[in-house]
């Protein structure tokens, strides 16, 4: 008998079903085929010029050789800046890695914390990559699901009720892909404690914490107790802010030992991030910010154009999100009915006929954990928003 080409480890995760979606709309659009995409999960801005120069600059200047493996001295400290500015949380350069991307710092995370058997809680609808890399090292993600009604934020009772002597730690996206959810004071102060009574660990999510609406202010998590100080890491990136996802800057603040361990762990596999691309990344922390706030306001007003459409729409209800740029509206009114003699049974089927028949590109629920949901990325223009939407109506209206 032949051995087994892949590890077993490769066969418990899917291909991120965000990209290969984006993938096929793009795909999909090289061929002339107009392509609504509210699938990305990226900025349509351009990366700000002065972060382009400065990526210049290092070049010109020679930077491109390789850096420390945790990141170059001046990044770190430009985090340690950042985090100190922002959210008014005290690091040392000791406390901060730089990986390539906040989904590689993800990734290290789990593999130098996450045994065998260890338990995760990642509340639902949750990002695709969560669960996988959870799932990648061995741990078991406990999913603890939330309500529309409740703003898809869990209760501190539904996470209680998971917490097991296994749990290592609670995961915490705000605001949140795909919901949008954000989370008030109160709430966050309510995790913090409750982690802190179960010695559990925190990871916070906070790559769209400049990406908000209504005036709503995103808090650190780390910065609400002594506790959730010393037990939270905090991830963050450049990609969603500065709208350089390609540049593949991500970093974590937090306990030193679990920092050395992704260094250590960086150190043997991808070595350092792209010296160029950190060199940007200072650019971006520390230098001008008005770029962020117009890409913010343009974000706003989007997200209010759509979800008042949404809302229009016989069948559809869209909660208002106030951060990132996502919308994820219900669309189980459809299920159980058929398009063109084809059934819509969940959100794949919704999905795929829509994307076949109207070309449009979102992202199904299931994806997310949460099937009565499509998500909509409005990281696109408005007059590309307004035609998804036309085509959107025009597809639930033949839906019977
Ligand atoms: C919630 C969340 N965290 C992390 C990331 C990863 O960002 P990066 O581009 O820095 O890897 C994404 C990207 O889609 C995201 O949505």
């Amino acid at each position: 008998m032949s051995k087994q080409k892949l590890s077993k480890r490769i066969g418990v995760i899917q291909p991120s079903l965000t990209i290969g979606i984006s993938a096929k709309a793009k795909e999909l659009r090289s061929k002339g085929v107009s392509v609504t995409n509210f699938a990305a999960g990226e900025p349509d801005f351009d990366t700000p010029d002065n972060i382009k120069y400065a990526a210049i600059k290092s070049i010109v200047n020679g930077n491109t050789k390789y850096t420390p493996a945790g990141g170059m001295n001046e990044l770190r400290d430009a985090v340690v800046e950042k985090e100190r500015g922002r959210n008014g949380l005290e690091y040392k350069r000791e406390n901060i890695c730089i990986s390539v991307g906040a989904k590689h710092a993800l990734f290290n995370i789990a593999s130098v914390m996450l045994d065998e058997g260890d338990e995760i809680i990642i509340p639902s609808p949750y990002w695709v990559t969560y669960e996988a890399i959870a799932m990648y090292v061995g741990a078991k993600p406990v999913i603890v699901e939330t309500k529309e009604e409740n703003g898809f934020i869990p209760t501190i009772d539904d996470l209680e009720r998971v917490i097991t002597d296994k749990t290592k730690m609670i995961l915490i996206n705000n605001p949140s892909n795909p919901t949008g959810a954000t989370y008030s004071e109160e709430q966050l102060k309510d995790i913090a404690k409750l982690a802190e009574k179960h010695d559990i660990w925190i990871i916070s999510d906070e790559i769209y914490e400049d990406i908000v609406f209504d005036g709503y202010k995103p808090i650190s998590i780390a910065s609400l107790s002594d506790y959730a100080k010393e037990k939270t890491l905090v991830v963050n990136g450049v990609s969603k802010t500065y709208s350089m996802t390609g540049w593949r800057i991500g970093y974590t603040c937090g306990d030193k030992d679990v920092i050395a361990a992704m260094i250590k762990l960086q150190s043997q596999s991808t070595t350092n991030p792209t010296s160029i691309a950190q060199d940007a990344a200072i650019e971006a922390l520390l230098g001008p910010k008005d770029s962020v706030e117009k890409m913010r306001s343009a974000f706003e007003e989007r997200r209010d154009y759509i979800v008042a459409e949404l809302n229009k729409i016989d069948g559809i209800t869209c909660h208002n999100p106030k951060g990132a740029f996502y919308v994820f509206p219900n669309v189980s009114s459809f299920y159980g009915n058929k398009f063109n003699g084809n059934d819509i049974n969940g959100s794949m089927d919704f999905a795929t006929l829509l994307l076949e028949s109207e070309h449009v590109a979102l992202v199904p629920g299931i994806a997310f954990g949460a099937d009565e949901f499509v998500r909509i990325s409005f990281a696109t223009g408005l007059e590309e928003i307004k035609e998804g939407v036309r085509r959107i109506k025009n597809f639930v209206s033949k839906i019977s």
